[in-house]
Order: structure tokens, then C-alpha cells, then sequence
């Protein structure tokens, strides 16, 4: 295959990214990430892991059919993303990866199997031979059912170079389209990785016949270099993962990759097809939804990213930009627009404003926001873009309101400080509780276990003002641990890679002009989205019962 000057974007956000603790999303969320996803032009849009569960095969089903094709909600897209599912080298996860993607117009199952001395010897217990047998067999499984097949021979940094030649041929002959090569632990340096890819480029029998991917994890905080060295080396697909979130330490960050690429297209000379404007938006819809925030100096869409504080750089800004800059932040889509809306602005022009940030509300859900937006107008002067983006992420992307917060009052100081908390329960009920505790926000949450009752323990709590000034809008951010998690007895929360199960933690988010109003709306979505995950599972046993006695 001649080296293209293309390098494919693979997204694995929705999968890998999904595996950090606490990133886990409810498939409206997914959904709405894949088609932010598909607007910014990846090419590969990892969906999930099909096998996980029957939850995570649906969601991944879902992307296939409404993302994965020609029109999204009713939009001609004229080359949908690939939408691929990961699968262990297995014929059942196989078999549920490929009915997860049929549905897309370009369907992709990749699989994996380890070839590391480590993983062959003490996780899978197999010998050179078997993994090798393994391989052809069920790459070859996969290409029954699907013409793109992806392979990874997982721990790749690790593996002897000889033997990682064998299993990617293997691959190759059995079929597979796409040899993907993870640095599975984030071992490997720039030098070392770039050469494995130029080594796997000499040595391989019939690797003309694939792509070369790579796949790079971040325990070094390596990963965007391993990637860039890989692809000077050959490697014409990359996997990222929107604010470089992923298992550990996470993956290579999808904004950086591609921006090294497009700012230093001078010396790479290689292009990607994402849309760079829509990188802010897709990192604040992705760090809402999973709850992680962004470190404000992250590179490209850290709050920082564009901020210059030293008098001497800013002198220098003045008098010309490219002093202190290398992009613009509307390359990036980070809008400068600081004024934007106040309290006498119409719905058109919210809707209008929010369309051009990337939100193309109609119907209810403008409603709920512009609403919204009035009351936030009434206390604060001026709405800023990074306003309007933290109150529509709180009203759309919450999870179902089993529970809401119907009313708050605190009073706090050096006496005791009380919360009376009133919630809308499930049943349409209104209960009202007070408590006192050690501060006004630890007295809010107990209100609020009085009334909801689940024993959680309380992991994180974050609160961040959304833009500068003394009205400004405060974001919460928390996340807790289900103490009474039920052992599922399926293999439904298996990490796909280390072989084992993984706590679940659930993340919440809320936003207003007062933080402790916010922090009450983030906690309660943090039960509200365990108690979504827990209905749902409720529901996918009693669906298995009814199959099984039928
Ligand atoms: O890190 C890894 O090795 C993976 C593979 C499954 C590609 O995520
Ligand atoms: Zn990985």
C-alpha cells in the first residue's frame, strides 16, 4: 500500500476513554458524543466493547444505525465515520461486536490478543504457537462477517520484535485490514516506538496489505510523542481519545495529535480530516459527561490554553500575536467572545448563539435552556459563551431526574450549620428533610441520603467558577462510590484488558449562581445516574429470566 499523506483518526473516547474510573456514560450521552464526533470528522469512531454487557452492545447498535449512516437526523453525511466495536479474540465477543455494528454503513470489529511474554505466560497461559493459531483463527472468524477487521496485538511495546512480525502476519493472511499496535502500558519511548514501526514496515510479509495503527496509553505522559513518532514512521491511523481521558493514566489526546499535526504541517507534511474548529466543543461536551474536568494548562483546550499573563508577553501580543502564539484559539474553536447575551436578549437570539457554539436547540429542549438562561440573566449581568456552554450542558446532559432538587435553604457559620432540603421523588411525592452538618455542603448531602437513601461514599468533590467575577456561575463536579455495588455475575464489567472487574463510580455535575445550590444538583445527579444504571440493569436481568424460562 503507498504511504498516503492521510492519517486516519480512530476515536476510541466512547471505549478506552470510557474505562476510566468514573467516566461512565448513559447511551444518550454516548450517542450524543458520537455525533459531535462525526461532526468533527474522525474517521473511526470506536463505539464500545460489545460484549461488555447487553447495555454496552445496544449503545454501541445505537451509534451504528444513526451515526454510522448517510443521514444523521435527517443531515446527508457524505462519508459517515467507521463505527467498530472492540472484541476479545473470541467467536462470542465477535459475534456480538459484528450484530453491535452492522448497522453502520461502514461497519468495523477489531479484535485483540496479547503477544507479550508477560501476558502470555501469567494472563492467558498460552504458548507462542497457540496465540499465533489463535490469531488466524479468529481474525479469519471476523472477515466471515465483516470486511474491515482490525487487529491488535495487545502489549505490543513489550513484545519480542521476532514474534510480533509472526502474529502481524498471521493477521494480514487471515484478513485483517488494519493492524493496530498498542503500547498497552505506555512503556515505550519516542525513539524505541518510532522504530518498531519502521522495523514492523521492513519485516512483515504482506503488511503493504494493511494499515499500520497505533495505539499509545500515557503512564509516562508519552503518549502524543509515541504517536507523532509512529506516524514519521509510517503509522497512517492514530488512536486517541478526546482529553487524552482512557484507562490509567490515559491515551494519546485526540486535540493534540492533531494539531501537532496541522501547526506543524511543515514538518510532518500529513493531514487528518478534523474540523480543528470543533475541538473546544467536543472537550466540553466530553468533560461533562464523564465528569473529568480539564487541567486548566492542557495543552489546546486547557482554560489556559490562549491565556497570557506575564505584562512582558502580553506587551508583546499587542504589538503582534504570533510573538507568544502559535494558533489562533478560533483555529481551535476557543471563541473570545466575552459578551455575548443579557437578560433582554430574545429566545432567537439564544437559539441563534447557541447553534453557532455547535447546540442546534429546537423544540423542548430549547425551551428548557432558554428558561433557564432567563434565570441565570436575572442574577448575572452578563452571559458569556463559557456561561451559555456550562448551563446547556447542565440541563441536557444530566442523567434522567429520578430525584430533583425542589428546594434549598441553608443557613451556615460558626454555629451549626443546617440544610433544609426539599426533593420530587420517583413517585411524584415532595419530601422535605433538615440536618445539620460540618459545613453547608456537607449538611445539603445528608438532607439529601435522608431522603434518597443510598449508601455511597463520596470520592471527589470539585467546584470551579465557569468565567472571572463575583457573579459568576459555579460549576460542581463530584463523584461517589455505590458501597452496596451487587457482583454482577456475568462478564458484564470485565476490563477488557486487565482481564478483571472494575469498581463503578458515578459522576456528577451541576452549574449556578450559587455554589451550593450547584453542589446539591451535583450530587443528585451523581445518585440519579447510578440509579439509571442500576434500573437498567434491573431490567436486562429480569429480560434474561423471562428468555431463559421461556
Ligand atoms: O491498550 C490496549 O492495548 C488496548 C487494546 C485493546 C487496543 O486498548
Ligand atoms: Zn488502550
Amino acid at each position: 500500500m503507498s504511504q498516503s499523506d492521510h492519517v486516519r483518526i480512530f476515536d476510541t473516547t466512547l471505549r478506552d476513554g470510557e474505562q476510566s474510573p468514573g467516566a461512565t456514560m448513559t447511551s444518550s450521552e454516548k450517542l450524543e458524543v458520537a455525533k459531535t464526533l462525526s461532526r468533527l470528522g474522525v474517521d473511526v469512531i470506536e463505539a464500545g466493547f460489545a460484549a461488555a454487557s447487553p447495555d454496552d452492545l445496544k449503545a454501541v447498535q445505537g451509534i451504528a444505525a444513526s451515526v454510522g449512516v448517510l443521514a444523521i437526523e435527517g443531515r446527508p453525511v457524505a462519508e459517515p465515520p467507521r463505527i467498530c466495536s472492540l472484541a476479545r479474540a473470541a467467536k462470542g465477543d465477535i459475534d456480538k461486536a459484528w450484530e453491535a455494528v452492522s448497522p453502520a454503513q461502514h461497519p468495523r470489529i477489531h479484535t485483540f490478543l496479547a503477544t507479550s511474554p508477560i501476558h502470555r505466560e501469567h494472563k492467558l497461559r498460552m504458548s507462542k504457537a497457540e496465540v499465533l493459531e489463535r490469531i488466524t483463527e479468529m481474525v479469519g472468524y471476523a472477515r466471515t462477517l465483516c470486511a474491515d477487521i482490525e487487529f491488535s496485538p495487545e502489549d505490543a511495546g513489550r513484545t519480542e520484535m521476532d514474534f510480533l512480525y509472526e502474529a502481524i502476519q498471521a493477521a494480514i493472511e487471515a484478513g485483517a485490514t488494519t493492524i493496530n499496535i498498542p503500547d498497552t502500558v505506555g512503556y515505550t519511548t519516542p525513539d524505541e516506538f518510532g522504530r518498531r514501526i519502521a522495523l514492523i514496515r521492513e519485516n512483515v510479509v504482506g503488511v503493504e496489505r494493511a494499515i499500520i495503527s497505533v495505539h499509545c496509553h500515557n503512564d509516562l505522559g508519552l503518549a502524543v510523542a509515541n504517536s507523532l513518532a509512529a506516524v514519521q514512521n509510517g503509522a497512517r491511523q492514530v488512536e486517541v481519545a478526546v482529553n487524552g481521558i482512557g484507562e490509567r493514566a490515559g491515551n494519546a489526546s485526540l486535540e493534540e495529535v492533531v494539531m501537532a499535526l496541522k501547526v506543524r504541517n511543515d514538518h510532518f507534511k500529513l493531514n487528518t480530516s478534523v474540523d480543528s474548529t470543533q475541538l473546544t466543543r467536543i472537550s466540553r461536551l466530553v468533560s461533562k459527561v464523564t465528569g473529568m474536568s480539564v487541567q486548566p494548562n492542557k495543552a489546546i483546550v486547557g482554560a489556559n490554553a490562549f491565556a497570557h499573563e506575564a505584562g512582558i508577553h502580553q506587551d508583546g501580543m499587542l504589538k503582534n500575536q504570533e510573538t507568544y502564539e502559535i494558533m489562533r484559539p478560533e483555529t481551535v474553536g476557543a471563541s473570545q467572545s466575552l459578551l455575548v447575551l443579557g437578560k433582554h436578549s430574545g429566545r432567537a437570539a439564544f437559539a441563534n448563539r447557541l447553534a453557532e457554539l455547535g447546540y442546534p436547540l429546537i423544540g423542548a429542549e430549547l425551551h428548557k435552556a432558554f428558561t433557564r438562561f432567563k434565570d441565570v440573566a436575572d442574577k448575572k449581568k452578563h452571559i458569556t459563551d463559557a456561561d451559555l456552554l456550562a448551563l446547556v450542558s447542565d440541563e441536557l446532559y444530566q442523567p434522567e431526574e429520578l430525584y430533583r432538587l425542589d428546594a434549598l435553604q441553608v443557613t451556615c457559620g460558626t454555629g451549626m450549620p443546617t440544610a433544609t432540603v426539599r426533593l420530587q421523588c420517583p413517585d411524584g411525592e415532595l419530601r422535605t428533610v433538615s440536618t445539620v452538618g460540618t459545613g453547608p455542603v456537607d449538611a445539603v448531602y445528608m438532607a439529601i441520603q435522608q431522603v434518597v437513601n443510598l449508601p455511597v461514599t463520596l470520592l471527589e468533590y470539585s467546584v470551579q467558577s465557569v468565567t472571572r467575577g463575583i457573579d459568576a456561575l459555579g460549576e460542581v463536579n463530584v463523584r461517589v462510590r455505590w458501597d452496596d455495588e451487587p457482583v454482577e455475575s456475568d462478564e458484564s464489567r470485565i476490563n477488557p484488558q486487565s482481564g478483571g472487574s472494575r469498581a463503578r463510580v458515578y459522576h456528577g455535575h451541576g452549574a449556578h449562581t450559587d455554589v451550593i445550590v450547584a453542589s446539591a444538583k451535583a450530587y443528585l445527579a451523581s445518585l440519579n445516574r447510578l440509579l439509571s444504571v442500576q434500573q437498567n440493569r434491573t431490567a436486562r436481568d429480569a429480560d434474561a429470566d423471562t428468555q431463559a424460562s421461556a
